[in-house]
């Protein structure tokens, strides 16, 4: 493929949740391609939704300026919008059809892109991943504020999001001491409980909850005493929403219809402080933090490493390096093929240094 002015021409799409510092990796893919390849640069409106519907903008230097601090996405995102999977109704039935050539005809021959840089999660990489097989070319930015992606240390959002939770926790601990009070603060993260346990450890939770480790009712109760008899008159609990009781379920919330990954966890907090009452009497109070996690401006580490990872898809686009995704692992950005990230899932190894060094100051993991 070619530009039509035998420009490099590239588009870029978010895709699922938003996520503060979308916005400083748009910048820094179209500067870096802008300034040292002379590209032009096609932001796909709504993620996938975009290149189905075929709604585009135009991204020059002055539209990807002053976005650098901005949370959100300018370009739009959709977590239901999947070219695999088109919600079609004929005749008052609904069904789903597979549009990805049609997609792929679309960048290739109408918008004459030689390529798109896709930003986002596990379910955004599958999709690309799938894209590159039918012949579009395709570079992943690794995108969630749930730290829960392959193959990379880290992602951008995660610690925005760590930040806002702790900030709230910090705040939740005055009327937990106060009221001596348990108060459950419920935090996201899916299915694995990287969130949770940053900003438990760092708001000095006394029980952090995560979905790795299934927890015990009467772990916790005895932790809740414990503290109590020692004069310790509240008890702060940061539970990930996929936490779950011993031989119980996560809590699901909602159930998307049409997304690519329907479920949506919440409610997690408020099981488990109504459980603390039912069993034990314990008078507690949830708080679900929910997206204030993901919204505002990304902290300053997130700027950086937004531009890191932005800044290596261009690189991997101008070496005509498809079908990767930037990485992020010991200290160094790298890439790793698309497909290996594809539909998995990251979570906290029972050996994680951090996950240890809270159990050795004390903090409990509801563990019998
Ligand atoms: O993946 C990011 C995330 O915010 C999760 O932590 C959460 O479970 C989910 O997205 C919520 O999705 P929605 O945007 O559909 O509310």
């Amino acid at each position: 493929m070619s530009g039509a002015n035998g420009r490099l021409r590239i588009g870029i799409l978010t895709g699922g949740g938003d996520c503060p510092g979308l916005n400083a990796v748009i910048r820094a893919v179209a500067k870096t391609l802008l300034l040292e390849a002379d590209a032009e640069i096609v932001g796909i409106i709504d993620g996938f939704a975009g290149l189905i519907e075929k709604r585009v903008r135009d991204l020059n230097f002055n539209a990807v300026s002053n976005i650098l601090t901005q949370g959100g996405t300018i370009l739009g995102s959709s977590n239901t919008a999947n070219p695999f999977q088109v919600p079609n109704v004929e005749n008052g039935k609904l069904s789903m059809a597979d549009r990805s050539e049609e997609v792929v005809a679309y960048a290739r021959d109408e918008l004459k892109l030689d390529g798109i840089v896709g930003i986002g999660g596990d379910g955004t990489m599958s999709i690309c991943g799938g894209l590159v097989e039918k012949g579009l070319p395709m570079v992943g930015v690794p995108k969630t504020i749930d730290n829960d992606l392959m193959h990379t240390d880290i992602t951008f959002g995660f610690d925005t999001a760590v930040t806002t939770a702790s900030e709230a926790i910090d705040k939740i601990h005055t009327t937990a001491q106060s009221h001596h009070r348990v108060m459950v603060v419920e935090v996201m993260g899916r299915y694995a409980g990287w969130i949770a346990l940053h900003a438990g450890v760092a708001s000095g939770s006394d029980i952090i909850l995560i979905p790795e480790v299934p927890y015990s009712y009467d772990a916790i109760w005895e932790l809740i005493d414990f503290r109590r008899k020692k004069n310790r008159l509240f008890t702060i609990v940061c539970i990930a929403e996929g936490a779950k009781p011993l031989g119980g379920q996560m809590t699901v919330a909602s159930v998307v219809k049409d997304s690519p990954d329907p479920i949506r966890l919440g409610g997690a907090g408020n099981v488990l402080a109504k459980e603390l009452h039912e069993r034990f009497g314990i008078e507690g109070r949830a708080c679900i933090l929910g997206h204030v996690q993901r919204g505002g401006t990304p902290t300053p580490f997130d700027r950086n490493l937004a531009t890191l990872f932005g800044h290596q898809a261009a690189c991997l686009v101008k070496e005509g390096n498809w079908g990767r995704m930037a990485t992020f692992s010991e200290g160094k950005v790298d890439s790793v093929e698309i497909e290996k990230v594809a539909n998995r899932t990251k979570t906290v190894h029972p050996d994680d240094q951090l996950l240890l060094a809270a159990k050795a100051v004390g903090t409990a993991f509801g563990e019998t």
